[in-house]
């Protein structure tokens, strides 16, 4: 076994690779408390991190319109259907730029089916990437709206998900600590890569569970399922106790601060004896194994791990035993593959040891696969202003309108540009299609006159032919051959000695006569057909030219309207020839505006800066009136600015140089392509989950 750990059975890849994990099973690992100091040092990048996730009323607006967008043109057309959002959106634990989770419930439905049609309706409202994953527990559509940006999953009669939403959504209510705690947990296990379900790690719900049940062992909030009265609802034959009592609340209330709770999280999970019991928020934070009737079943992760075959059995069931509140039987472990496990196991022990030995947060979270999380980080978007003076952000504001205001002229010269080509190619088709019936004739005409020139140029060739051939005139052979058949048939003269040479040559001559005779007719024939010919196709030259003389006069009386095509040549390659231009100068319109718009955004950028500066107790007060409706769930910013933020504050300002640049967009448009732009969301990490 040279090269394996003894104590554990790992290879040395492995011990590396879990080297939190193996030392906690050899019984080396240490994990310190932190100092009161050191925790001190985790409470302002634990609420930037919190603060920097805040969901800005531009992102709750983009979800209300795409959902109401999504009822009014996919639900509406299944009768009785009733669609709902749920998960993280409604539940107000979402990191910011968060999937967005729709069920569509439907009476009786064939939900494999359904999401084919809806599939359908969405490729044809031109929704991106939209997939139909059937193969989950819960079958999905998935797609992403190109306008918000926003990555949408929709399952069909997803009803306990609807419940335990409800839920999640009353313990956020209950104490702000959970949303807090749940931020934190979620983004740490986002970055450390332990909350993909489809990639065999726990879900981000599994993930807002545990964080109920330490809250719940914590002292900090109390068990909301638990009460006298019931709820029961009855799904698929069989029946689900959703009783949710938000009044339920405990007698001494822990005051417990986030950092302490946050750093009990991880200590607590990572020295978990996963052995003894399953978490259960539903009984209050967890639940005996031999109560709950789940065993730690064979094989382990480790056994799987360290196994030589090939194919290793499947693994055991049960092993960081997570229950659902509602569906009792879901493990919600069930989709955590056997590296999954460890790895979650050694990321908790390592975000202990990082927590106690003086790491950062920043340390703690670190990136481990920054590709797949693109996008995603909330950037400070003033992180480069914070150290300029006034003045100079000043400066950049005046550069940034004076750049404005020059790129605006340039935009204005552009489109002028463009709707002068525009009119000419519109005028040049105008003059080619008005002319298009007389251009028509002249054109079958000349068609016509070509294809009877060859025939007339065949015809005159074989009748000169025969004419070279046939010596005599029709007229002679004719006289000749009465002449000779009479010489033939006359009455034989008893004076004269009869020549039979002579009889065979009159023969022969009559002979050759009737043959030349054929011919002559035929070239008489043709010589006719020419001439008529000939005839027909002076006529059609002479109509050709009365076209000519119609198509400039029509044209000269088109010009006199359009007098910018004069001393044009107007074809069809030339009206091409000005569509391209005009296509170019699109091209080069929309990079302008691409640029217009980034200027734009600098500015209110600048702008906001400027204006935090001068007076942040009203910009702090103004975005926190800004957040009304779901704004229980949200916090007032104190920490870096996003995106998102800066898209509300771009929708508020009012402070814009040119009334002219704003005319231009239609404020739909601009709208949706400044919410499209500014948007920061999760790249490819909503691609790639599924519910398990
Ligand atoms: N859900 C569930 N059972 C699971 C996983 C998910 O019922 N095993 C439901 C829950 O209602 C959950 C929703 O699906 O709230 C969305 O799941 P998920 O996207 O994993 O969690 P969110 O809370 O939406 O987290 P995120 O912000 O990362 O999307
Ligand atoms: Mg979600």
């Amino acid at each position: 076994m040279s090269g394996k750990c003894e104590a554990t059975g790992m290879s040395q890849e492995n011990v590396s690779k879990y080297q939190y994990l193996h030392s906690h099973l050899t019984g080396t690992l240490e994990i310190s408390e932190p100092s009161p100091d050191v925790l001190a040092g985790f409470v302002k990048p634990l609420q930037n991190t919190i603060s920097s996730h805040s969901i800005h009323d531009s992102e709750i607006k983009r979800k209300d319109s795409l959902f109401n967008h999504l009822k009014k043109s996919v639900a509406s057309k299944f009768p009785g259907s009733k669609l709902s959002a749920f998960g993280s959106a409604e539940s107000g634990l979402s990191l910011k730029g968060g999937d967005f989770d729709l069920c569509l419930q439907i009476p009786d439905a064939n939900e494999k089916k359904i999401l084919k049609k809806i599939g359908g309706m969405l490729r044809g409202q031109g929704m991106e990437d939209v997939q139909i994953i059937t193969g989950a527990k819960v079958p999905i559509v998935k797609f992403i709206d190109p306008r918000s940006g926003l990555h949408v999953d929709i399952s069909i009669n997803n009803t306990l998900a609807l419940h335990n939403t409800r839920l999640l959504s009353s313990y956020a209510n209950a104490d702000s600590r959970v949303r807090e705690l749940a931020i934190c947990v979620k983004h740490w296990a986002l970055h450390r890569n332990v909350s993909d379900s489809v990639n065999g790690t726990l879900s981000s719900y599994a993930w807002s569970i545990l964080v109920i049940s330490h809250l719940q062992e914590q002292g900090v909030i109390a068990n909301l399922q638990s009460g006298d009265d019931r709820v029961v609802i009855e799904l698929d034959d069989s029946d689900f106790d959703i009783t949710i009592n938000e009044e339920n609340k405990i007698d001494a209330i822990s005051d417990a601060k986030i950092t302490h709770l946050l750093l009990s999280f991880f200590t607590n999970l990572a020295k978990r004896d996963w052995e003894n019991d399953v978490i259960s928020i539903r009984n209050g934070g967890s639940i005996s194994r031999k109560e709950k009737g789940w065993k730690n079943e064979n094989p382990s992760a480790l056994d799987i791990l360290n196994s030589e075959k090939e194919h290793p059995p499947r693994m055991g069931e049960h092993h960081l035993a997570i229950e659902d509140p509602f569906d009792l039987d879901h493990d919600l472990c069930r989709v955590v593959r056997p590296e999954g496990e460890l790895r979650i196991r050694d990321e908790l022990l390592r975000a202990a040891v990082l927590f106690g030995n003086g790491s950062t947060w920043k340390e703690i979270c670190e990136t481990v696969d920054s590709e797949r999380l693109k996008n995603l980080e909330p950037v400070d978007i003033f992180h480069d202003l914070r150290d300029k003076s006034t003045e100079s952000v000043q400066s950049m504001l005046e550069k940034t309108r004076g750049e404005m205001d020059a790129l605006d002229r340039r935009i204005d010269a552009l489109e002028s540009e463009r709707q002068s080509n525009l009119r000419m190619a519109r005028a040049m088709r105008g003059i080619i299609e008005e002319t298009s019936d007389l251009r028509k004739e002249h054109k079958s005409t000349i068609v016509r006159i070509k294809g009877r020139k060859s025939e007339i140029d065949e015809i005159k060739k074989k009748r000169d032919k025969i004419n070279s051939d046939v010596i005599l005139p029709i007229h002679m052979i004719e006289d000749e051959l009465s002449k000779v058949y009479k010489r033939l048939t006359e009455e034989l003269d008893i004076h004269r000695v009869p020549s039979l040479k002579k009889e065979k040559e009159q023969f022969s001559w009559f002979m050759e006569l009737q043959a030349m005779h054929g011919k002559a007719r035929e070239a008489s024939e043709l010589h006719q057909k020419f001439i008529e010919l000939v005839t027909l196709q002076k006529e059609e030259i002479k109509k050709l030219k009365i076209y000519e003389t119609k198509h400039d006069d029509a044209t000269s009386k088109l010009l006199e309207q359009e007098p910018l095509l004069k001393d044009k040549n107007i074809n069809s390659k030339e009206v091409g020839s000005y569509d391209r231009r005009v296509q170019n100068i699109q091209k080069a319109l929309r990079q302008r505006r691409g640029e217009m718009h980034k200027l734009r955004r600098e500015a209110g950028r600048l702008d906001a800066w400027l204006r935090k500066k001068s007076n942040p107790q009203q910009s702090n007060r103004n975005r926190s009136k800004r957040k009304g409706g779901r704004g229980k769930k949200q916090e007032k910013s104190s920490g870096p600015m996003t995106l998102g933020d800066i898209s509300g504050l771009l929708s508020g300002m009012t402070s814009e140089p040119s009334s002219k640049r704003t005319r231009k967009v239609s404020s739909k448009k601009a709208g949706m392509r400044k919410m499209g732009n500014l948007s920061a969301h999760r790249g490819s990490r909503g691609h790639l989950k599924k519910k398990d």
